[in-house]
């Protein structure tokens, strides 16, 4: 029999991790008729691993199980050997009220109906499980023009909390970091600006006292460099701030960062978002630090008279667009600290930023993706997020002109 079984099963690395499409039989035309062949092989491969796994026909059927499957179905009394209806168990769970049978229905439905490939999605476990989180992964297979579909089950309590712990220690980070620019920003505007302020006046008085024309002219330059000192330590000071996100929400926050960014820098800034971008405050953080650094590069380097901004959610992505009409990249692109920490940020999320040429100047792309659950654990990325989700791909149309994707 040429059974081509190309799935593996490590305790990492499990169907679920498969892309789209990837894990397949490919059995003889003797095979095609029936189940059984194939199902020995099954059988064989997925006893004893530890994930729960069963495999369901194209009207989610069970048509087989392995051990911990069943074991676990011992353990909460449920009939779900081979021959149960699965989805018909699902919903009527669901119906009692018990939530993960309810997701899982709900998200079967939805392949059926878009003919998806996959649905996943992580949930806390209750009763015998609780303090446990479980990964429920449904996976379609086309054997020979049949269509099965795999359900396995396993526990994902490790990542979930070391993803928690890096979660937890990121944000207090970010935290101290927020408390650390508040101070910088008030020490700028309360010492040195006031200083600056006080220069300004003095240059003022030695104006008027000198009467040499050459004096009052190299005073009066003096006077023009203080003023666009002010202007920038005023901007730094202002991009210092630590934005107001649960206050306002990301749309708000950033038009108030671009209205006010504009007045003290004179660029002309336009805003065009989506009035709501549902993402969650780790994300929205990203999100703005971003849209200040990549606004902080143009007014630094490329001498524009106006910025773009654009949030747009496409599907199950949302690009975050900066773009400007200045100089544009210099040929010899070296990434500071600034674009790094943008690619950084972006990448923690599972997402991609693009750094392109524009006609003319520059255009920075972020594309991340809108809901929690991209990959296993990358979905956990927002706690308190949305953990329901059919998985999601991104794909970066890097063009000719991209100079640099992550
Ligand atoms: N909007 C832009 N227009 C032109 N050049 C830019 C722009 N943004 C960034 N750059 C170039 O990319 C380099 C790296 O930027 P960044 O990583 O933020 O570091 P830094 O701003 O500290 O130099 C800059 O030094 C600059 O040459
Ligand atoms: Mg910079």
């Amino acid at each position: 029999m040429d059974l081509e079984l190309r799935l593996s099963l490590g305790a990492e690395d499990t169907l679920a991790d498969f892309p789209e499409g990837q894990a397949r039989f490919s059995p003889t035309d003797q095979d095609t008729q029936s189940h059984p062949a194939f199902l020995d092989l099954f059988q064989r491969v997925v006893d004893g691993l530890p994930e729960q796994i069963a495999l369901v026909d194209e009207k989610w059927h069970i048509i087989a199980v392995n051990e911990a499957w069943t074991a676990a179905a011992k353990v909460y009394g449920y009939e779900l050997a081979p021959g149960a209806d699965y989805l018909g168990f699902c919903e009527a769970r669901g119906r009692e009220g018990h939530k993960p049978t309810r997701i899982a229905a709900a998200g079967i439905r939805a392949m059926d109906e878009n003919r998806e490939q996959s649905f996943r999605f992580i949930y806390e476990g209750s009763g015998a499980w609780e303090g446990k989180a479980f990964q429920l992964c449904i996976n379609r297979l086309e054997i020979a023009g049949h269509s099965y579909a795999t359900v396995t089950r396993y526990d994902v309590t490790e990542l979930v909390n070391l993803r928690h712990m890096r979660e937890d220690f990121a944000s207090s980070m970010i935290e101290g970091q927020g408390i650390e620019r508040r101070r910088i920003a008030r020490e700028v505007h309360d010492s040195t600006m006031q200083l600056l302020a006080c220069l300004g006046l003095s240059l003022g008085q030695l104006k008027r006292a000198k009467r040499s024309k050459a004096t009052a002219e190299i005073v009066s330059e003096m006077e023009e460099m203080l003023g666009e000192a002010q202007r920038e330590l005023r901007t730094l000071a202002y991009l210092a701030h630590p934005p107001q996100l649960r206050d306002l929400g990301l749309v708000e926050a950033i038009r108030q960062l671009a209205d006010g960014f504009g007045r003290r820098t004179g660029l002309k800034i336009t805003v065009e978002a989506e009035n709501s971008v549902n993402v969650c405050q780790n994300t929205q953080l990203a999100i703005y630090r971003a849209v200040q650094e990549a606004l902080s590069n143009v007014h630094r380097h490329a001498g524009a008279t106006e910025a773009f901004i654009g949030l747009h959610a496409r599907r199950s992505t949302l690009h975050v667009v900066i773009a400007d009409n200045g100089r544009g990249m210099p040929d010899d692109l070296h990434l500071g600290v600034g674009l790094a920490s943008i690619r950084e940020r972006v990448a923690e999320l599972g997402g991609r930023l693009s750094i392109r040429r524009g006609e003319p100047g520059l255009v920075l792309v972020a594309s991340i993706p809108l809901r929690a659950a991209l990959r296993a654990v990358g979905g956990m990325a927002c706690r308190g997020g949305p953990i329901l989700s059919n998985v999601a791909t991104v794909h970066g149309d890097s063009g000719p002109d991209t100079l640099l994707t992550s």
